[in-house]
């Protein structure tokens, strides 16, 4: 089964990068399941409403995963339970709504299992235990290829977390970072890792915030909000996983780095 995974996409620009580049990199990469990470796609950059939610859908996810911003725009809380395609983050131990985990049958592949954790390092409220979550996960779930977005912001966090499931699961992919990194590898012959897949948006931007408002903000002082970048030009981070679905392991992964000028 080959899973293609697309690093957290921020505001309407990396709305506008997903519709432009997950068709054609879904056909390319022969992607047979296809998850988003959608955390930051509402226009200001935090969370995502139910209808940025439709529009990944749209483009052609299978499944969109969360992260820290999960519950920022109220409208998304009251359709985490019903809406299949929609997996919130672990560890909020107040959260009861929606789903950490949810399975998925892939036609002619079976099933695939989506989890997603939060980390605990450098993060804006306190989390639960990521490695008391996925354990609990496991022991509910039998399904062989399972797939992670472990949603930290640490590089060394998210390297203790994979290493803690390698031969487990099938992929822990980081996200979060919005930033790219190099370092995918297959732990113990079965676990796809990579610390951060990137994201998807502005090219230009700040981690896809407008980088002139950043800047402003945090060198020159001034009282501003931050911004999506406009995404004159666009970029997607992606990671292709290929997966022995018989026996959950992981044959490949492959970074992917794509940029458009509109
Ligand atoms: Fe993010
Ligand atoms: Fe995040």
């Amino acid at each position: 089964m080959r899973v293609l995974f697309f690093g957290d996409v921020v505001g309407r620009s990396g709305l506008k990068a997903l519709s432009f580049f997950l068709g054609p990199l879904k056909e390319e990469t022969k992607a047979d399941f296809v998850i988003v990470n959608g955390e930051n796609a509402a226009s200001d950059g935090r969370g995502l409403t139910y209808d940025d939610y439709l529009e990944i859908y749209g483009a052609g996810a299978d499944c969109v995963t969360l992260g820290n911003h999960f519950d920022r725009k109220p409208d998304i809380l009251s359709h985490l339970d019903e809406e299949k395609g929609i997996v919130r983050p672990a560890g909020y131990s107040e959260e009861k709504r929606g789903y950490p985990s949810r399975a998925y049958f892939v036609p002619g592949h079976g099933r695939i299992r989506v989890s997603n954790v939060m980390g605990q390092g450098l993060m804006d409220r306190d989390y639960a235990s990521p490695y008391e979550a996925i354990d609990r996960i496991l022991r509910e779930s039998d399904e062989v290829v399972h797939f992670v977005d472990f949603h930290a912001e640490s590089t060394s966090e998210k390297g203790i977390f994979a290493h803690y499931l390698a031969g487990k699961v099938s992929a822990v992919v980081g996200t979060h970072t919005h930033v790219q990194t190099s370092d995918e590898r297959i732990l113990n012959g079965h676990t796809a890792f990579m610390s951060d897949v990137g994201m998807c948006g502005d090219y230009d931007g700040i981690i896809g915030f407008d980088a002139e408002t950043t800047v402003d903000k945090f060198v020159r002082g001034k009282r501003l909000s931050l911004r999506p970048g406009s995404g004159k030009t666009l970029m997607a981070n992606a990671v292709l996983v290929d997966i022995d679905e018989h026996s959950g392991a992981a044959r490949k992964i492959e970074r992917i780095n794509r940029k458009e000028t509109l």
